[in-house]
């Protein structure tokens, strides 16, 4: 049987998001967005690159969720893109509307899908969306965390000249300024990073990989990133869809792991055809622990905002 994937608002990270979801043939895609005409064109034009790119799958384009009935993945990137000298959290009151109003009409059409959320502030998107959608925490996931290692592992292979596919990281908590690059579990083939640098330069890396949204904003100007959080979201819908199991760092709603509670926070996970199969704690030294906790401290203040508003 063919797969359905919606993806929720059709602008850069929904676009590229539908493309990629295409060109790897992993579904059909539906594109929703507000804007009319929109999806119906930029999916009709996706569509028509199939006889070139050679891709089977149907993509449509709508302004409403009769065509997503039935979805088995839930791709959440409406709303409103970060301006030079926003934060991701000046998001949070537009957004929570958009994604609020997006997850009752997209659980309703499919009631037994895996929401992605990649809307900004991301972690306080995610609390957003199971509690409006009233779904288990294994059928809701955030896209943070695979994009922000896939920054580190940039850097990295940059500043080695090595393969970027050698190297492994793991950058956990928020998406945000507070995000915790782990220098302990990154390495380059099973060589740990501080055998083959000097601290300096992994500090250097590590902050650039805290900046690495805002330097892309800087360069846009009228936008943020969308190539990499698009192939990002895509490793985690294949990974569900083909029941890859592949572990990721994504934004998973903590009970107690980590000493966390109620809150999403990004942290390794296994995503196969149930969503999150496992969460693994791992054993963190008292730094990192701590760092994970400031982090998750940033996250209750915005969700702490929302819940003052409904
Ligand atoms: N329902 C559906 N689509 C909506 C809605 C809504 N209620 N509100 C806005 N949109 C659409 C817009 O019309 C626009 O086409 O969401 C799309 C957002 O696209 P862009 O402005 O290009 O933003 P993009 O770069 O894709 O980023 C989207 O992802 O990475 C995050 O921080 C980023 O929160 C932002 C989101």
């Amino acid at each position: 049987m063919r797969r359905k994937v919606t993806v929720v608002g059709a602008g850069n990270v929904g676009a590229n998001t539908a493309q990629k979801i295409a060109q790897k043939e992993l579904a059909d895609v539906v594109l929703v967005d507000v804007v009319e005409g929109v999806p119906q064109g930029k999916g009709l034009d996706m569509l028509e690159s199939a006889p070139v790119e050679g891709y089977d799958v149907r993509i449509a384009g709508s302004n409403g969720y009769e065509e997503t009935a039935d979805s088995d993945i839930v791709v959440i990137t409406a709303g409103f893109p970060r301006k030079p000298g926003m934060s991701r959290d000046d998001l949070l009151l537009a957004n929570y509307e958009v994604v609020k109003s997006a997850t009752e009409q997209a659980v309703r059409k499919s009631p037994n899908a895996i929401l992605i959320l990649v809307t900004n502030p991301l972690d306080a998107m995610c609390w957003t969306a199971l509690k409006v959608s009233g779904f288990p925490r294994e059928r809701v996931i955030g896209m943070a965390g695979v994009l922000d290692t896939a920054r580190f592992r940039t850097f990295i292979a940059e500043e080695l000249d090595v393969s970027f596919e050698n190297v492994t990281a793991m950058v956990l908590g928020g998406h945000g300024d507070t995000m915790v690059p782990l220098v302990r579990f990154t390495n380059i083939s099973g060589i740990p990073l501080s055998e083959l640098t000097d601290q300096a330069t992994i500090d250097r890396m590590v902050q650039r990989t805290r900046d690495g949204g805002a330097e892309i904003v800087k360069y846009l100007k009228t936008g943020s990133a969308y190539y990499a959080p698009a192939a990002s979201t895509v490793e985690m819908v294949e990974s569900i869809l083909k029941d890859k199991k592949k572990v990721l760092p994504c934004a998973v709603y903590l009970g107690g792991e980590y000493g966390i509670r109620e809150l999403f926070v990004g942290v390794p996970v296994k995503l196969g055809s149930k969503g999150v199969e496992k969460i693994y704690e791992i054993k963190l030294d008292q730094q990192e622990r701590a760092a994970l906790q400031k982090s998750a401290d940033a996250v209750r203040e915005l969700v702490e905002v929302i819940k003052s508003r409904i």
